[in-house]
């Protein structure tokens, strides 16, 4: 297993251009297999999880090409190939997002599994809704984990009021929909992060969003398009919070995705009381985008409830850090969903970060941290998360000794080049 040491930083600057964004990524590949024209975007995720979803869709009979950074998915290949077993890999998009999709192909039998995190989380919240449209879907524990088997068949649209706030779910039955006999429409408890719902329109493709439904209607040919992805917020998070907790930094973030559904920690973050700035938006396939500057400052601490997790559930870990250096007892609760994701992001935190001398209190949906506590070298576990990987590493840089990470190979996952720019805004701010 690979492990990485982590120095304390000195200072951060410079500037870093985050990978493009894996949601929009794995949603530009979907999309595309459903258009004759297909869908083309430069800057396509380099993680890993982007990469299994395009080796599935391909596996399956896509047209998938790849130049440099750009992709380009069409619904060309052959798609009467019979596949093997699809593997997602550590990705649930994949696996989720794949459900809604194959389960409305008439005639297409397919098996879907994937690593050993991803065969613990759950499915059954897409299997189910899915089931009521007609699909025809099996697997361990009456289809509520992985290996999931799916019957192609032609399926019914539906009216569905999810009880997860989970993009995942929404978006596999936007698939579903888009292949059905009728429309599609789901309400979520809160709102999650609408970038099919986007795409779809900047696409010309009908959606209705309204009164906290989401409608679509069948679709037999999408229009194709190209675009660049904008960069991941997600990826950007780590930079966001390491800028303003190490004393003296200051950070540029190059083409960020600054879609409100996903920028979450950074209201939360100005609250605690962060200098960030933001640049001119502009536009890229619907998704606004923009600069970031991020200077060093002390922090407040802060309260998080249930209804802010959906527009930061991913950047929870490193958030979680940033409370370690706030002054003052810091609450972040409604979270349980932390513990379902590629692995018990809400343990793994706690053992983390007490590790390093932090001050924190599991909770069931959360924790309770104080601070500020100086924190120090020592082990940890990445726990194979990149989140938790890369969180960790963050809070590594305000030790007052190295941090080793252990399985720190997952960031792969999101952001191979992390450790790269982590060496680029190290090494910038040790020659200023
Ligand atoms: C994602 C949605 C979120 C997020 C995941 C990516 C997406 O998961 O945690 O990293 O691309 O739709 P849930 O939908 O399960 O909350």
């Amino acid at each position: 297993m690979k492990s990485i040491q982590v120095e304390p930083a000195g200072t951060l600057r410079g500037k870093i251009i985050p990978p493009g964004d894996k949601s929009i990524s794995h949603r530009a590949a979907f999309l595309g297999a459903l258009s004759s024209e297909g869908i083309s975007v430069s800057n396509y995720s380099t993680g890993a999880d982007c990469a299994s979803t395009l080796l599935c869709l391909e596996q399956v009979g896509y047209g998938v090409f790849r130049e440099g950074d750009r992709v380009t998915v069409n619904k060309g290949g052959d798609p009467s190939k019979t596949a093997g077993i699809l593997d997602a890999g550590n990705s649930g998009t994949t696996a989720r997002l794949l459900c809604g999709f194959l389960a409305g192909i008439p005639g297409r039998f397919s098996v879907i599994t994937g690593d050993e995190s991803l065969q613990k989380r759950p499915m059954a919240r897409v299997v189910s809704p899915l089931r009521t449209m007609g699909a025809r879907i099996d697997g361990c524990e009456g289809g509520s984990y992985l290996p999931l088997s799916i019957r192609g068949t032609r399926l019914a649209g539906g009216a569905f009021t999810l009880t997860v706030a989970s993009a995942q779910v929404k978006t596999a039955l936007i698939l579903a929909g888009l292949n059905a006999q009728g429309s599609v429409s789901v309400v979520e408890p809160l709102q999650t992060r609408d970038h099919t719902e986007i795409m779809l329109d900047h696409l010309g493709v009908p959606v209705r969003c309204e009164a906290g439904a989401v409608t679509v209607y069948p679709c037999s040919d999408l229009p194709g398009g190209s675009w660049r992805v904008p960069g991941d917020f997600s990826s950007a998070a780590f930079w966001i919070v390491a800028a303003t907790i190490v004393e003296g930094s200051e950070l540029v973030l190059e083409g960020v995705g600054a879609n409100p559904t996903r920028t979450g920690l950074l209201s939360h973050l100005q609250k605690m009381g962060a200098n960030l700035e933001w640049g001119p938006q502009n536009l890229a396939g619907g998704e606004k985008q923009a600069d970031l500057k991020v200077q060093s400052t002390s922090l407040k601490p802060v309260v998080v409830g249930e209804k802010d997790i959906p527009a930061m559930v991913d950047e929870l870990p490193v958030l979680a850090v940033a409370a370690t250096q706030a002054t003052g007892v810091s609450r972040i609760e409604g979270a349980r969903e932390l513990r379902f994701k590629e692995t018990d992001r809400i343990r793994a935190m706690t053992e983390g970060l007490k590790r390093l001398g932090a001050k924190i209190v599991e909770r069931d949906d959360g924790w309770e941290i104080e601070g500020p506590v100086r924190l120090h070298g020592g082990t940890v576990d990445g726990c194979g998360d990149h989140r938790i990987a890369m969180a960790l590493s963050i809070a590594a840089l305000v030790a007052d000794g190295p941090v080793t990470v252990e399985g720190s190979g997952c960031v792969e996952i999101s952001y191979p080049s992390f450790y790269e720019d982590l060496k680029t805004v190290t090494a910038c701010g040790a020659a200023s």
